[in-house]
């Protein structure tokens, strides 16, 4: 999807030269046909000579107004990639009505159908690049808007409507249709947009947040997955608790979604308030599911609802900054399942997907940095190095810090870029100023592909007792850069040592008196 013929740089970057402050959009909802009406409040921010460009691929442009005028003809260009529009003011409302067809959507990116025509439902995947199927917009993290959605649906066949926010009111839009309306108040980036129609059945939950806060947990699914869903209610309910708990994050608004579905690229998507998941990590049925099938649905659970920090309320300035909340998250869930399940086993799960995935995909031809220079088609990037690597990166920095170190690091970080699209120095800016540290030499551990080995070399000389660790780090041949810095715990037992000389001295004691 979105493959460019010519890879983007991370030294590239630029700001964007407009920001979009609030989004209304109205969806007409059809799996043959559906209409979207978007109305974008722009804002110039940059070169006053730079036109506006929104992105949109397979979008039918039904109608196009600036400031609620139609526009000539040459004062806007339309092609596969998108919308460019010339000569605005430095803030204009660009409302566009666009025909999209979910049920031909078989790239799973954007809106489509899950399921057949006539029992199926319709929902979104945005992340990284799939909200430019929905409509025209500038489709990169660091363009954060307030969204408020409309959704029109058959009432029969969609009785239930969601997306992102808060539900602010529903009515009836005749001809058998029905209305419903929602309004996030917090800015996101378009990859966190999603609606769910159809018809799904429900199980939820209330939920006083720390801050006082009431909640209502909701699980979706089709009818015959929703018996399935228990565990995931419960476990959504702990990793709340959990965050505020152990990081002092409570959620933030007044109903969180959890949808299951069978059609999915991913593992599961964390779209503000409404999370959508592969029924693989949502469903466990008691009469079958091993320990190991609950673990894995606690886990991902937490995953997907640690993201509304680490992700949504402080996102990716772009997307070669992905680990900033992927590997972040995946140490967040690590840390989760250790407290409230088992530290070893995860642990050992932890370091056998090192071993079998990431250090072999280090090794080879995808062998990429953390966080890549560039890269063709950000879909590729979903790695284990991004994940896994980076969440043994934050886990690095958490011993280097300590528990309340990294607390306090973590804390500075969300308050300091709460609502904005950040980049992994901010990270390490933010952990190291709440310690009094320099943690720049941490950024070669992202930059830097390939595995590194330590070797360790101990010598103890009883004459003047004195232990000597020599330890020598080595960066793979394909790979050299700088050394990175790595945390070592080290203990002398020399008790042990005692004990063990006193254990072998009565042995061969016991052994000539037999
Ligand atoms: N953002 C998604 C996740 O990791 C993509 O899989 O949770
Ligand atoms: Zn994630």
């Amino acid at each position: 999807m979105s493959a460019t013929a010519t890879p983007v740089r991370l030294g590239d970057y630029r700001p964007p030269d407009w920001r979009v402050t609030d989004v209304e959009l109205i969806f007409d909802l059809d799996p043959a046909e559906t209409i979207v009406e978007a109305c974008l409040r722009v804002v110039r921010d940059g070169d006053a000579s730079a036109p506006l460009q929104l992105d949109g691929e397979q979008l039918e442009l039904l109608s196009l107004q600036v400031d609620d005028r139609p526009l000539e003809a040459d004062a806007y260009r339309l092609d596969a990639r998108g919308l460019t529009v010339f000569d605005l003011p430095p803030a204009a409302s660009i409302r566009t009505r666009a025909r999209i067809r979910p049920a031909a959507n078989t790239a799973l990116q954007g809106l489509y159908l899950s399921g057949g025509a006539a029992d199926g439902f319709l929902l979104t995947q945005c992340e990284a690049e799939g909200f430019r199927r929905i409509t025209w917009f500038p489709d990169r993290p660091d363009v954060l808007a307030r969204y408020t959605v409309t959704l029109r649906a058959d009432r029969e066949r969609y009785p239930v409507l969601l997306a992102n926010g808060n539900a602010v009111a529903a009515g009836d839009a005749g001809a058998g249709r029905h209305w419903a309306r929602f309004v996030d108040p917090h800015p996101k980036p378009c990859y966190l947009f999603a609606l769910v129609a159809g018809r799904l059945e429900r199980i939820e939950k209330p939920f006083v947040t720390a801050e006082g806060r009431a909640v209502t947990i909701v699980v979706h699914a089709q009818a015959d997955a929703i018996a399935q869903c228990r565990w995931a209610l419960e476990c959504i309910q702990t990793a709340m608790r959990w965050d505020e708990q152990r990081f002092g994050r409570c959620y933030d608004l007044d109903v969180f979604h959890v949808v299951a579905t069978h059609d999915f690229t991913m593992g599961a998507m964390e779209n503000k308030g409404l999370n959508i998941f592969n029924s693989k990590y949502l469903l466990a049925d008691v009469d079958e599911a091993t320990d190991e099938d609950f673990r894995h649905v606690l886990a991902v659970v937490g995953h997907e609802y640690f993201h509304n920090w680490s992700g949504n309320r402080v996102t990716c300035r772009d997307w070669f900054q992905l680990s900033l909340k992927e590997g972040l998250t995946v140490y967040r869930e690590q840390e989760f399942e250790s407290d409230v399940a088992s530290r070893t086993l995860r642990r050992i799960e932890d370091v056998r997907t090192l071993w079998r995935a990431q250090f072999p995909e280090d090794a080879g031809p995808l062998s990429h940095p953390v966080r890549p220079a560039q890269y063709s088609a950000i879909d590729n990037f979903y790695t284990a190095t991004v994940y896994e690597k980076g969440a043994e990166i934050v886990r690095m920095l958490a011993t280097v810090l300590g528990r309340d170190g990294f607390r306090r690091g973590l804390d500075r970080y969300f308050e300091r870029h709460d609502g904005q699209a950040a980049t992994i120095e901010d990270f390490l800016a933010a952990l190291g100023e709440a310690n009094g540290r320099d943690l720049s030499p941490w950024l070669a551990w992202y930059e830097q592909a390939g595995t590194p080995e330590l070797s360790a070399e101990g010598r103890y000389d009883a004459a003047s007792g004195r232990y000597a660790l020599t330890l020598r780090q080595r960066l793979p041949q394909a790979a050299p850069g700088r050394p990175l810095p790595i945390p070592v715990a080290l203990a002398l037992f020399d008790a042990v040592a005692a004990v063990w000389r006193r254990e072998r001295k009565a042995l061969r004691r016991s052994r000539t008196t037999v």
